[in-house]
């Protein structure tokens, strides 16, 4: 379900959000045997035939390489809202640059316990009984955390999110086809594997952190975006309904320019979540620097606000490419520069007063949870053969804050 609120009227909320409830088997293919005759394909392959079926017309289009090269122009121009303002460009840009963004998000969310906890709904503290065959990182306790019991749906609010990068990401992450999941383990920044003194999983689970989900509570994913998305999201939602049956999802799509003062989106999203029982996750994916060039004073206001309005207990993820101009923010007169990680740092975890006046010490609004300045997400080989446009590993920085 798509809408537009631009000038920033209240949301309309789905009147019919489309979900799958009792998702149908897959079609048997019994035999006299009982050897499956197909092997599921694996997640990575789906969600790029999910993108490959949505956007069939435009993946066929003989222009869409010069049409690509004609964005990629633009971009290096940083001519971004031409890029993301027009329609008709839209598509071209959602077929050359989602499917390596989905996939990479679907990995950089599922390896964060904090993320895949909230998702899945359940207590923090640790993992469910034989679901972690590597190590888990999060030992704090559940109190800690500020994560609660089982709840009944998931909020995830996607700025930036209008291409569908992220969307499929989290249907992909939460759909049962990904039951059982490997992800790479972290590799820190000077590229070694995390622990080397580690030997006690010295064997193939060491590579690899293997995590047996438990079903995901439906996920209700808003997408928020400047650009005219809402036709995109569409198709990629039809067909990630008929490729990931079993993904229990429902959608929204908001067209807004998240830094004007008039929009009210981000209010309407996340004081209404303040009744929910498990707290929102907020997204920021590779939209940050675009903020800043847009508006440095209203990038911090923006800021702010989501910091007023996130309710308790709200992760937020950023991720933004880790290539040198794109993550350093050049402050003062003399230029100097910092990196976009460490200003976010400093803007979401500077101790604030009380708010409304109220007793007690200045404490920080945010508490950085998981910090990563570069690293790199490597696509799996053999996929390039599945996707007719270019597929990218991307180099990229991470943060993971929790609302105090
Ligand atoms: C580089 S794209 C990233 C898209 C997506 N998150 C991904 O990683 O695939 C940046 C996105 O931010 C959106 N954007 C830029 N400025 C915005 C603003 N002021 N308000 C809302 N969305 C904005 C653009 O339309 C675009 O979809």
């Amino acid at each position: 379900m798509t809408h537009t609120d631009r000038k920033g009227p209240g949301i309309a909320r789905p009147k019919h959000p489309k979900k799958i409830h009792h998702p149908p088997s897959r079609p048997s293919t019994s035999t006299a045997s009982t050897t499956p005759l197909t092997t599921p394909l694996p997640i990575e392959e789906l969600v790029l035939r999910s993108i490959s079926s949505a956007l069939e017309k435009t993946l066929r289009n003989s222009a869409l390489p010069t049409i690509i090269q004609n964005i990629k122009h633009l971009l290096y121009e940083k001519k971004f809202l031409e890029v993301f303002e027009d329609e008709t460009v839209l598509e071209a840009y959602a077929s050359r640059w989602v499917p390596s963004r989905a996939l990479a998000f679907r990995e950089i969310m599922g390896e964060s316990e904090y993320v895949v906890r909230l998702l899945e709904g359940r207590k923090a503290g640790a993992r469910s009984q034989g679901d972690v065959k590597g190590k888990g990182k999060g030992k704090e306790d559940e109190e800690e955390q500020g994560v609660q019991a089982a709840s009944p749906r998931n909020r995830v609010v996607c700025l930036g999110g209008g291409a569908g990068s992220e969307l499929l990401a989290l249907v992909a992450l939460v759909s049962a086809e990904n039951e059982w999941t490997e992800f790479p383990k972290p590799v820190d920044q000077t590229g070694s594997k995390d622990d080397p003194d580690d030997s006690e999983d010295d064997d193939d689970d060491a590579k690899t952190d293997k995590v047996k989900r438990t079903a995901f509570p439906p996920c209700d994913v808003h997408m928020v975006d400047i650009g005219p998305y809402a036709p995109v999201v569409d198709k990629f939602t039809t067909s990630l309904r008929s490729t990931l049956i079993s993904a229990d999802f429902t959608e929204s799509f908001h067209q807004t320019d998240i830094l004007s003062p008039d929009s009210d989106v981000l209010a309407d999203l996340l004081e209404s979540a303040s009744d929910l029982a498990n707290p929102p996750l907020v997204t920021l994916f590779y939209t940050l620097s675009e903020l800043f060039l847009q508006s440095r004073p209203a990038t911090i206001i923006f800021l702010d606000k989501l910091s007023r309005l996130a309710p308790k207990g709200t992760l937020f993820l950023i991720v933004d490419s880790a290539n040198e101009e794109a993550s350093a923010l050049g402050v003062g007169k003399s230029g100097r520069s910092y990196s976009l990680g460490d200003v976010l740092d400093g803007l979401l975890c500077a101790l604030k007063p009380a708010p409304d006046g109220g007793e007690g010490p200045p404490k920080p609004r945010w508490k950085k949870l998981e910090g990563v300045d570069s690293r790199w997400f490597r696509l799996k080989a053999g996929l390039q053969e599945k996707y007719p446009v270019k597929l990218e590993n991307s180099r990229y920085w991470s943060r993971l804050y929790r609302k105090e």
